[in-house]
């Protein structure tokens, strides 16, 4: 089996392709990636010289070079995970929101067409539903709630989806979807919510909260999310929707004294800041389709998964630091400057 793997140079990307060299060691990877400011190649030296893998710089929304890849190595499952991922970069200058994330992914549809896979599989997000009140805690996504999208990024990944469907009804293409809660874990880069808070305790700089600090995000692992779409290519079905969360909902301000706490350091660091354009209120999944169609369940509870998150960004300062320490700087000034 031959798996392409496009953004795989990033956080859950590289977490996946660990994930399935472990799980099905026979299969050959293709990693495609752009290595735009949040891909890594340093990331995937542990599999770099493995014979079964194969890095391929390129650009999904490169429609010839897309080709030419399908042509030469004939993937039989294509799973995407390449994005602009980041929604205050999505507020700041959607246009290569729309370029990567819906353009690239309908060059990737059209390469499955004209090549022919057994199933492509689109890596999406709780985000393409919008929001939820937090006075209603009895309120989650199902599958079956309506797109309602509130950034251009939400807006890009759920046209996105729809192309998807699209291509499933229309030309019958082997699709499934999966739309996951927030990650955390090792890799995640540091303009995120948990890295960057990580990232300025250990610096004691200030720890910028949008806000009141109130929104709700519903946290899973990485390798629990790696683990369901694992089950959703090889026992889902196809044209479907899978819905992927923990049950794990926790205010932002409480994340962020967690990490404190962890770290020795104090509450003083913590500085509410102007809050995000549109921003979300509260995100939470109903994970039961997902449960009770493939059996999957999240194995990491949040308190191990934040200390090994932690644990990893404390020894792998190197990764982190390298990043913080070149353009991100300027992104820093940019974002959190005149906040
Ligand atoms: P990331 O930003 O860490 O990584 C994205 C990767 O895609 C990078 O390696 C980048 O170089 C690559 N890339 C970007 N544009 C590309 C292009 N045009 N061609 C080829 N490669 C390109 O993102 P992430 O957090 O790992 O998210 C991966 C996917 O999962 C995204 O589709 C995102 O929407 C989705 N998702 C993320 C989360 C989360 O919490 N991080 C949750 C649910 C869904
Ligand atoms: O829900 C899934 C989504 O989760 C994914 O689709 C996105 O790719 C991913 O980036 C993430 O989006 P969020 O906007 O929820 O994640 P972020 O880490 O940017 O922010 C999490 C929360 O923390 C959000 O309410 C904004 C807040 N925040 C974030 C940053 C970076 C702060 O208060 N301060 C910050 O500096």
């Amino acid at each position: 089996m031959k798996m392409m793997v496009t953004g795989g140079a990033g956080f859950i990307g590289s977490n996946f392709i660990f994930y399935e060299q472990e799980k099905h060691p026979e299969y050959q990877i293709i990693c495609l990636d752009k290595l735009t400011y949040a891909g890594n190649l340093a990331t995937l030296d542990p599999v770099m010289h493995e014979e079964n893998f194969k890095f391929i710089k390129a650009d999904i929304a490169d429609r010839e070079a897309v080709y030419e890849i399908f042509e030469t190595e004939h993937p039989d499952i294509v799973v995407n995970f390449a994005a602009e991922s980041h929604v205050d970069r999505s507020i700041e200058d959607p246009g290569i929101f729309l370029t990567t994330n819906v353009m690239g992914t309908q060059v990737l549809l059209d390469a499955c067409r004209r090549y022919g896979v057994l199933r492509y599989h689109q890596v999406s997000t709780d985000e393409v539903y919008g929001d939820l009140p937090l006075d209603r805690p009895d309120l989650f996504f199902t599958e079956q709630t309506p797109l309602h999208t509130s950034s251009p990024y939400s807006a890009s990944k759920a046209s996105a989806d729809l192309l998807c469907n699209a291509y499933h009804r229309t030309y019958g293409l082997p699709i499934t979807i999966s739309r996951c809660s927030n990650n955390y874990g090792p890799y995640q880069f540091p303009e995120k919510l948990i890295p960057l808070m990580i990232a300025n305790a250990l610096a004691d700089k200030p720890l910028p909260v949008y806000g009141e600090g109130l929104n709700v995000r519903d946290w899973l692992y990485v390798e629990d999310h790696c683990a369901a779409i694992d089950l959703i290519i090889h026992n889902g079905q196809t044209g479907q929707v899978y819905n992927i969360g923990g049950h794990n909902e926790m205010r932002n301000i409480d994340i962020v004294k967690i990490i404190l706490e962890q770290l020795g350091k104090p509450e003083s660091l913590i500085t509410h800041v102007k809050d995000r354009k549109g921003h979300d209120m509260r995100y939470a999944i109903d994970p039961s389709f997902i449960h009770e169609e493939l059996g999957w369940l999240p194995q990491t509870k949040f308190r191990d998964g934040i200390k090994k998150t932690i644990q990893w960004y404390l020894e792998n300062r190197s990764w982190w630091g390298n990043i913080v320490n070149g353009e991100y700087q300027t992104y820093y000034e940019r974002m959190y400057g005149n906040r």
